[in-house]
Formats: C-alpha cells, structure tokens, sequence
C-alpha cells in the first residue's frame, strides 16, 4: 500500500518529496529507482522528523512498533491499518495528530477509493494536506470512526472480492469458447464501463438493469438465474463478515 500511495502521490504531485523507511533496505531502494524525489530514511524518525506527514503504511499487527519506533512525535501521522481505532493509535504516540484512513489497492492506478476521519488536535490545514496527498490515488470520503470498519469491508477488501466475481465471468467466457485473453478483456472492461456509466451518469443499479434487460432477451434470461440464487445475500454476507474482522483487528 505505501509503494502504491507513493506512485500515486509522484503522479499528481511533482512538489512532493517522499521519504520512505522499511525494515528491510531494498524497499527503499524500490522507492528511489521508481520515483523521482525519493529520500530514503535510516531510521523511522526521520520519516517524521524531515516531513510534514507521515504514513504509517504496516499490518495491524506490528504497527504497535512501528509507531513505538517514532519516538515522542508531534507529527501528522496517518494510519492505513485496517481496525485499528484512533484511540489505541494515540495510546503509542500520545502527542501525535492522526489521521485514520482506509484506502484501497487500485490506488497503484489512481484509482482508490476508502474513507479517513480525523482524530484529535488535527486542524483544518492538516486535514487539507492529508486530503490533497492522498486524493492523488483516488477520492476519498470523510466519515465517522464508527463507520470505519463498514468502510474496510467494503471498499478496503472490495477489490478481492470484484476479482472473485470478474474470474467467474472470465470462466464463464472460456466455457463458452473464447480465448483466455479475449474473456478477461470483455470482462474486465465491462466492469470498468459499468462502473464508469454509473458513476459518471449517476443512474442508479436498478435503471441500468433495466436498460439492459429488453423483454425476451438474452439478459433477462440470465437474470432468472442470478435472482434466483442467493448472489446478493452472499455478497452482503461477504461484505459484513469483512467489516467483522476489521473490527475483530481493532480489539487485538
Ligand atoms: N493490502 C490492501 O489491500 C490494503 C487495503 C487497505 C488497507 N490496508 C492496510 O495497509 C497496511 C499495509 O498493508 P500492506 O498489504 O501494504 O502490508 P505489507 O505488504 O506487509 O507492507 C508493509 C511493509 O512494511 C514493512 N515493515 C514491517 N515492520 C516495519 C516497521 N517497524 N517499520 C517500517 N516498515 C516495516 C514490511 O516489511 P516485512 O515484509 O519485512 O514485514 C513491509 O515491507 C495494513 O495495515 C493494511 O491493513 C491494506
């Protein structure tokens, strides 16, 4: 997640220096062949001492060290950690201003989505800067805390789960003949290009389904099947069991 919030960050903004710090040395090194104003850091407190935001960028798990490791900070911290509420972040860094955010894996494309909510001591100028960095990668929504775990299920694991349902699409295709390459394209493009119709023209799921399903049709055929089944019940399962976990995470 930090390689594809950077890319994203030396995309859209060419004034940005990044100074990235991992455990293990050749990431850096990734960082400096890939982007054009890289400083590596040798210790993490750097990271916070020579900028004006720091992204904490490490599983749940050891984040309660990697924190540890950034000394008494007063710094901007933004956390990615799936679960892990503001307050136990503040517990590691208690003078640190943070910013809790859920983003996404498209953001290696600019094409992220997720969420953030400010905790305490962040003033509006720090939730500008946060925002306009990060918004590089993809928009993102201000939301409550509470929401937080929702958001991850959603949207933070959401890309696995679209795979999951693009690769029965692309088996599909293949079942019925087409070449490998030929079904991944049609597929993924038409996720791509029913997203973009909704988005952009902001129909509703319902009024698209509609426009594409003409009476006898070969859509409406395949409908019978889907709603037949319980595709939808398994998606919300899916979905909530996530947001279940991100907050199990929390409480670990
Ligand atoms: N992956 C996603 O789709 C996604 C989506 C939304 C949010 N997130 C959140 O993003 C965070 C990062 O996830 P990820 O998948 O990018 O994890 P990751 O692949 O494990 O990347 C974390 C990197 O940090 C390094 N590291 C470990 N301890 C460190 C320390 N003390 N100081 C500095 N660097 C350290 C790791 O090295 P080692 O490999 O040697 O441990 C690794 O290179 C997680 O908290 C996750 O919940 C992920």
């Amino acid at each position: 997640m930090a390689y594809a919030l950077a890319a994203a960050i030396a995309r859209g903004r060419q004034d940005v220096i990044l100074v990235p710090y991992d455990t293990q040395a050749d990431r850096i090194e990734l960082f400096k062949r890939d982007f054009p104003r890289v400083e590596g850091a040798a210790h993490p407190r750097q990271t916070v001492e020579e900028t004006r935001l720091c992204v904490a960028a490490v599983k749940p798990q050891v984040l309660p060290r990697a924190l540890q490791d950034l000394g008494e900070t007063r710094g901007l911290l933004v956390s990615i950690a799936a679960g892990v509420p503001l307050a136990k972040l503040q517990g590691y860094c208690p003078l640190a201003r943070f910013i809790r955010v859920m983003p996404n894996t498209p953001a290696l494309v600019g094409e992220m989505t997720g969420a953030f909510t400010p905790g305490l001591g962040v003033s509006a100028e720090d939730r500008e800067l946060a925002a306009g960095l990060l918004q590089c990668a993809g928009p993102l929504i201000e939301v409550e805390e509470s929401l937080m775990d929702g958001v991850t299920g959603l949207s933070g694991s959401g890309p696995a789960f679209f795979a999951r349902l693009a690769q029965g699409f692309i088996d599909a295709g293949r079942e019925l003949g087409l070449e490998e390459s030929d079904a991944r394209l049609l597929t993924l493009q038409t996720m791509k290009g029913t997203a973009a119709l909704l988005l952009e023209r902001g129909y509703s799921c319902e009024a698209l389904i509609s426009m594409v399903s003409s009476p006898g049709g070969t859509t409406l055929a395949g409908r019978e099947i889907l709603e037949a089944s319980d595709a939808g019940e398994v998606i919300r399962r899916t979905v909530l069991r996530a947001a279940a976990r991100s907050r199990e995470l929390g409480g670990e």
